[in-house]
């Protein structure tokens, strides 16, 4: 058993078997609908708890709809409405699920709750957002960009904004399949130096540059986020977006990275904030097949988890 709780926690070589499953799994259901089984059913017989105390589209619709597929069943679980919303501690909840389900998968606030969960719990857990990262999304960025491009050891990937939680992850993911990151923001918005750390300590190049001009050039991929994240105050919005309007992923922006560099943005989108339209349905863009891989690569992520 095996918790996926970051990318840099994460052996290399599990990582691409993720992503090598995720792509044979995808493969093998091309032309059939969303509701059939898959071949093989590694889920039968398996309960995943989907626990969630933020709000959530794709990771709750693509977990449910991937359990299906591999013949398992989920319980959706909103934590307001648990024991855990009301005092009940972490480890207490943990060592309870436990008793009743094989995977759980929590999205929450502090990382100190995921962590707990994964020190508790006898089963598996997966990290489907915390403040701090969101390595699944970066899991189905890594298959998308090989899919459209091959390889993305040694390729340079700009991330444009804030550096938040899905910023850290790509920064965990430079590290663990070789790729530089340039990271283009206010200061004030910068990624957490241990992350920027040890991306550098892994041997890839990682670089802060202020001016989104310069950052781009030569870019393969091109990378935004929301100017506001889920744990962040709503009291911060002007402010956040005072700072981080210059760094907008617009065809100005685009035009001066490779002509065949990619754009990826996680979703949810502010369109005209972070990005445009025009990049965001453009020919570069590859956002709706981030979506869908999110699908892919937690099933693939699910069956390490489980051995299965
Ligand atoms: N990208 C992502 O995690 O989206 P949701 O918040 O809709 O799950
Ligand atoms: N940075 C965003 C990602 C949403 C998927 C947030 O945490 O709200």
């Amino acid at each position: 058993m095996s918790h996926f709780l970051d990318i840099h926690k994460t052996d290399p070589e599990a990582l691409r078997s993720i992503i090598d499953n995720a792509q044979s799994m995808k493969t093998a259901r091309a032309g059939r609908t969303r509701g059939a089984l898959d071949d093989d059913q590694p889920l039968a017989g398996h309960m995943v708890a989907l626990i969630f105390e933020k709000p959530s589209t794709r990771t709750r619709v693509s977990f449910d709809v991937g359990v299906r597929q591999m013949g398992g069943e989920t319980m959706l679980l909103s934590g307001a409405d648990m024991q855990l919303g009301h005092g009940e501690t972490i480890a207490d909840t943990a060592r309870v699920l436990s008793r009743y389900v094989d995977l759980i998968m929590i999205r929450t606030f502090d990382e100190g709750v995921l962590l707990d969960m994964a020190d508790y719990a006898d089963v598996p857990v997966i990290n489907g957002l915390t403040d701090r990262t969101h390595p699944c999304q970066i899991m189905a960025d890594v298959m998308t960009y090989e899919e459209h491009r091959g390889p993305i050891k040694g390729k340079k990937v700009v991330w444009s904004g804030d550096g938040n939680n899905v910023c850290s992850s790509f920064l965990h993911a430079a590290g663990q399949f070789g790729f530089d990151l340039t990271f283009t923001g206010p200061m004030q918005l910068d990624p957490e130096g241990e992350f920027v750390g040890n991306a550098r300590k892994s041997g890839s190049k990682i670089t802060i540059e202020r001016d989104p001009a310069k950052a781009v050039e030569g870019a393969d991929l091109v990378v935004t986020d929301t100017w506001v994240s889920m744990h962040d105050s709503q009291s911060t919005k002007e402010r956040r977006h005072n700072m981080l309007r210059p760094y907008q992923v617009n065809e100005a922006l685009m035009a001066r990275a490779k002509p065949d560099a990619l754009f990826m943005h996680c979703l949810p989108a502010h369109r005209e904030d972070e990005a445009t339209s025009a990049v965001m349905d453009g020919p570069n863009s590859v956002i709706f097949d981030e979506a869908e891989n999110r699908l892919h690569a937690q099933k693939a992520i699910m069956r390490w988890c489980l051995g299965v």
